[in-house]
């Protein structure tokens, strides 16, 4: 199926990009910055599951930054809509089979570190598979990669380093957390999330663990950034909502494009 997804995304667009970015919820701001752009919806694209997830676009966006050829996928599967883990990464693995060799992935995170604040970005450091899956479960696909990855560096610390300088250059302030994934749909209780301080995590989200495993097990190297769209449950005496998540998304829009704009060229 992933050969089939590569042969029609090529056939639709000359341009073969070195680096891919998937945005989060809330987050698509980002792609109306590419031009020279070809759309294709994920239901065109065989296999691709579809984003069911209010706040995802469910596209592949590929277009040019400053001339630098970028993909976008606006819209993700996440494991809460019932997809199993190897849909959840399909999306990863096409871009791996067209070419795209590094991944910035952005997501919204609720905010565990009482030193976080609404609306800030985080670099992720590192995470905390707290989903019960993998998405290299099964008979390995030596094609794709080693049987038993190794995920020491998965959250390239030379990505990180070059981040951190950009973020530097443009006064945003970026700490680096370590994100726990949670399977959702819910979010958490306040126990939970003490749990989860008390095991190491500084942010808590529903996604991107299972793509930055499949795409270290192609051998990818990844950076990801959360907005922290809300403070986690029970650290305010107020309830958390998807809306709260979505507002906040497209409040951080203007800073995430800016730091997105400046990062994209020094990654390749
Ligand atoms: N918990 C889990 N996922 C999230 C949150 C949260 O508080 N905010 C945004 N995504």
């Amino acid at each position: 199926m992933i050969a089939e997804a590569r042969t029609y995304i090529l056939s639709r667009t000359p341009l073969r990009p070195l680096i891919g970015v998937v945005l989060g919820s809330g987050l698509g701001a980002f792609a109306a910055e590419l031009t020279e752009r070809v759309e294709i919806p994920y239901t065109e694209v065989p296999g691709w599951p579809a984003a069911t997830a209010v706040g995802h676009a469910g596209k592949l966006i590929f277009g040019k930054l400053d001339g630098l050829e970028v993909v976008v996928m606006a819209g993700r599967a996440h494991l809460y809509e019932g997809y199993r883990p190897e849909r959840v990464v399909y999306g990863v693995r096409v871009l791996r089979s067209v070419g795209v060799r590094a991944l910035v992935m952005t997501n919204a995170a609720g905010g565990i570190n009482l030193e976080y604040e609404r609306g800030g970005l985080v670099l992720i450091a590192d995470h905390i598979n707290l989903l019960g899956s993998n998405p290299l479960c099964g008979p390995n696909d030596e094609e794709l990669g080693p049987c038993f990855p190794d995920m020491s560096d998965a959250y390239s610390r030379e990505f990180r380093r070059i981040a951190r300088g950009v973020a530097t250059d443009l006064f945003i302030h970026l700490p680096e957390g370590v994100y726990a994934a949670m399977l959702g749909p819910s979010y958490e209780t306040p126990a939970e999330i003490r749990y989860l301080r008390a095991i190491g995590a500084d942010l808590v989200g529903m996604s991107t663990v299972p793509e930055v495993i499949a795409a270290n097990h192609m051998g990818m190297k990844v950076l990801a950034i959360s907005c922290v769209t809300n403070m986690a449950a029970g650290v305010f005496p107020q309830k958390l909502s998807h809306e709260e998540v979505l507002e906040t998304g497209e409040m951080v829009a203007d800073m995430l494009v800016r730091f997105l704009k400046a990062l994209l060229p020094r990654l390749v």
